[in-house]
């Protein structure tokens, strides 16, 4: 994990609400895994602000790619971020994904935003799989077509029909499970709660192992301050509270307490 300084190489809007940061930061991208984050802090907001955390895009030759969705103060000055200027980075953080599927098919189920580190994980992960993408609305369905590009089957659901089949995400999940034998497959999810607990229930029930991606509030983003605590069971059955940005933001299903 290292704390640099981070030069904005490009930023583009993707559609109304979300954009793509481009930052040159080759400390943070060296050692940068699927699933990870970085934590950043606005420049423009005041030095009391805390750092906003985001899912590495990319990391490729020094390149740190983000994508976010404005949602308020902290992304709405990010946007207003140009080439050349600076920002604060710290990381990577967190555990990431595995990154070893032991043979079976990837299933990757992104809501949103979600859809970002799952693209990292598709380019890493060397075998194909399928994409399951879900939004309320077609603007809101991003970087569908990195996963095209890697020949990945990309299935998407809007709840307005305005793209793809009209229903949620777990509806497609539905569908694939039906038709995949348990012991073939490997869920990897990122998304909003609503949507990682519905498809960590139906993992845990096909017998299917899934790996989610929590979002949880952070604070520090390194463990010290105890803001995104998550009840967890081990193996034995124990209950332990583990914090989201240190231990996770990666849990696999069976071990999360909702
Ligand atoms: C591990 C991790 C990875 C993330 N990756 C991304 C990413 O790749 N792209 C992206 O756009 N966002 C990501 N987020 C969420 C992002 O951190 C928040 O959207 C951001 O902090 C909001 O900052 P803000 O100042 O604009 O909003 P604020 O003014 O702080 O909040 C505005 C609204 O957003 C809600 N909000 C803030 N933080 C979160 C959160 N963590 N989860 C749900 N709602 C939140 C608030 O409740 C409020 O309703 C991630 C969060 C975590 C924990
Ligand atoms: S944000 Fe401080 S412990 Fe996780």
């Amino acid at each position: 994990m290292v704390d640099c300084m981070a030069r904005v190489i490009e930023q583009h809007s993707l559609s109304s609400d979300y954009f793509m940061l481009l930052l040159k930061a080759p400390e943070v991208t060296a050692t940068a895994r699927p699933g990870q984050f970085v934590h950043v802090r606005v420049t423009g907001l005041s030095e009391a602000a805390l750092r906003r955390p985001f899912s590495i895009y990319g990391a490729d030759q020094g390149v740190l790619a983000l994508i976010y969705k404005t949602v308020g103060r902290g992304t709405e000055q990010l946007a207003r971020l140009a080439a050349g200027d600076t920002v604060s980075v710290i990381g990577p953080l967190g555990n990431g994904f595995p990154l070893d599927c032991g043979g079976r098919v990837p299933i990757l189920v992104a809501g949103g935003y979600g859809v970002a580190p799952l693209s990292f994980l598709a380019r890493r992960l060397g075998r194909r799989g399928v994409l399951l993408v879900g939004a309320r609305r077609a603007e809101d369905i991003l970087c569908a077509c990195d996963f095209a590009d890697l020949a990945w089957d990309v299935r998407v659901a809007t709840q307005d029909g305005s793209r793809g089949e009209r229903g949620l995400v777990t509806d497609l999940l539905d569908a694939c499970l039906a038709t995949s034998p348990e012991a073939s497959t490997e869920i990897y999810a990122c998304g909003p709660d609503g949507m990682l607990r519905a498809v960590g229930e139906r993992a845990v029930a096909a017998g299917v192992r899934a790996w989610l991606s929590l979002d949880k509030h952070m604070v520090c983003g390194v463990g010290a301050c105890l803001a995104c605590v998550q009840r967890l069971r081990r193996a034995d059955g124990a209950e332990w509270i583990g914090r989201v940005c240190h231990d996770g933001p990666v849990f696999e299903a069976r071990e999360i307490v909702w």
